[in-house]
């Protein structure tokens, strides 16, 4: 008979739940289904038993607890790198490297995270400009306007789907605004981003394979923008069409609509499940929503970043080793790689007093929900604002709302493990905008 831990887990929000894993057999590979339908007892497990933990089959360490992860991607040493894309499929991590892996060819270009600076920086650079806080807060009126928008049609309705019809809509709207595509192809912009980013076990996400139905949306606008002239109107698209490689070589059509994913895939999908799993856990515990419906403009900026830690769906990111590190005592060669599971270090008993616990108000000094150092999210200031914005409104306008436990979904996923879809009814609202 194997000892058994017992790990009492929080994370439905339906029930508590009590997992246990068997310690002496334990193992842990970031693609096994078991893992992906539910990690968070497996992170107790790695964070307070195997801090380090090697997984053999894709030469690649598991870093579980919240001050590894800090260190690790605070070094912007080139220690790590990302020349094998932040988020790699299986297939890519069975291949193991006998060294160091260099940087891509420079065309046709990857993604821009594949690479070290300088390239990796100048194209960040070249587009991030709508993206800037002082940008960001010209954003404010759109983003309420949109949320008021979308409020007094689902309201109406009196059912629909939190996640996806909400704070869906609202991000991919400025998705949509912020790379120069129309609003109202914001549904289809969801849909395709929400399909492409669905997991298979055993695979991951295979983000190539998904590509074709993203560049469907963005290769014709690069068109359209280049024959108009790319006069930096359009800052985003106009940026990256206007950005000269170290060698002097532009980006051709496809490459600049490549790079264009990153902000139209991270704008959209992480968003909307955090805003729904988030009013969820504040509908559930009647104190803490009352405390923070006490004082809107002061309450929600504090719960919305305790929300971030409890919800952010995001579970790893991965680099690759191109300079020895050590860390408790293991070695990792060039070559090797090491995810860090972001969603463990969010509930490291070791950074945050009993972490399994939503708590609106709990003092939050460092969080790793939006990563940290080079790759730092690009889109960080965009989504506290959205997120600040949709739980605002909705608190204002939606007096009682019941979440129907039985129909929400959350399936498995080695990437974004979140709600896709929370089914609402509302039961008492105020009718118009603005009170
Ligand atoms: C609460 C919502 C969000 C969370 C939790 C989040 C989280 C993250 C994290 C952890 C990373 C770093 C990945 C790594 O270390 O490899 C990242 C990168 C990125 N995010 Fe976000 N994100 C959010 C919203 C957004 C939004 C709204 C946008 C754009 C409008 C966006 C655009 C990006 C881009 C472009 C990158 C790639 C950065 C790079 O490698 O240069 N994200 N995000």
């Amino acid at each position: 008979m194997s000892r058994s831990l017992g790990v009492t887990v929080n994370h439905r929000p339906d029930a508590r739940t009590v997992v246990t894993l068997a310690v002496r057999d334990f193992s842990y590979d970031p693609f096994d289904p078991a893992v992906m339908a539910d990690p968070l007892p497996y992170y107790r497990v790695l964070r307070d038993r195997h801090p380090v933990y090697y997984v053999e089959q894709w030469d690649t360490f598991a870093l579980s607890r919240f001050a590894d992860v800090w260190d690790v991607l605070g070094r912007n040493d080139g220690t790590f790198v990302a020349s094998e894309g932040t988020l790699p499929a299986a297939t890519v991590l069975a291949r193991h490297n006998d060294g160091p892996v260099d940087d891509p060819p420079l065309h046709p270009m990857p993604f821009h995270a594949n690479f070290d600076d300088p390239i990796y920086g100048g194209v960040r650079g070249s587009h991030s400009k709508p993206l800037r806080p002082r940008n960001v807060a010209g954003l404010a009126d759109r983003i309420r306007r949109l949320a008021n928008e979308r409020l007094d049609e689902l309201l109406a309705r009196g059912s629909f789907d939190l996640t996806q019809d909400y704070g869906g809509i609202v991000a991919a709207s400025m998705v949509c605004g912020l790379l120069g595509l129309p609003d109202d192809v914001a549904p289809d912009v969801l849909g395709t981003v929400n399909a492409g980013s669905l997991a298979k076990p055993g695979d991951g996400v295979n983000t190539a394979t998904a590509r074709p139905g993203y560049l469907e949306y963005l290769v014709p606008l690069v068109e359209t923008r280049r024959a108009e002239g790319a006069d930096g109107t359009q800052p985003i698209v106009d940026g990256l069409l206007r950005y000269r490689l170290p060698d002097g070589s532009a980006l051709s059509d496809v490459e600049v609509a490549t790079q264009m994913l990153g902000v139209f895939i991270g704008g959209t999908e992480t968003v909307p499940k955090i805003v729904a799993h988030g009013l969820w856990e504040l509908s559930r515990r009647p104190d803490q929503l009352a405390a923070v419906r006490a004082d809107l403009d002061a309450n929600v900026p504090v719960a919305r970043e305790e929300i971030i830690r409890f919800c952010a769906p995001a579970q790893w990111f991965a680099r690759t080793a191109r300079k020895p590190y050590t860390v408790h005592g293991t070695t990792i060669r060039p070559g090797q790689r090491i995810i860090t599971l972001l969603a463990s270090a969010a509930r490291d008993e070791r950074e945050y007093a009993d972490p399994d616990e939503f708590a609106w108000d709990r003092p939050i000094e460092r969080l790793l929900a939006f990563g940290r150092g080079q790759h730092v999210c690009l889109g960080v200031h965009l989504a506290r604002l959205e997120i600040t914005i949709l739980i605002t409104e909705w608190l204002k306008r939606v007096a009682d709302f019941e979440v129907d436990v039985g129909a929400a979904w959350r399936p498995p996923s080695s990437f974004q493990w979140g709600w896709n879809s929370l089914p609402v009814s509302v039961s008492a609202s105020v009718p118009s905008r603005g009170n």
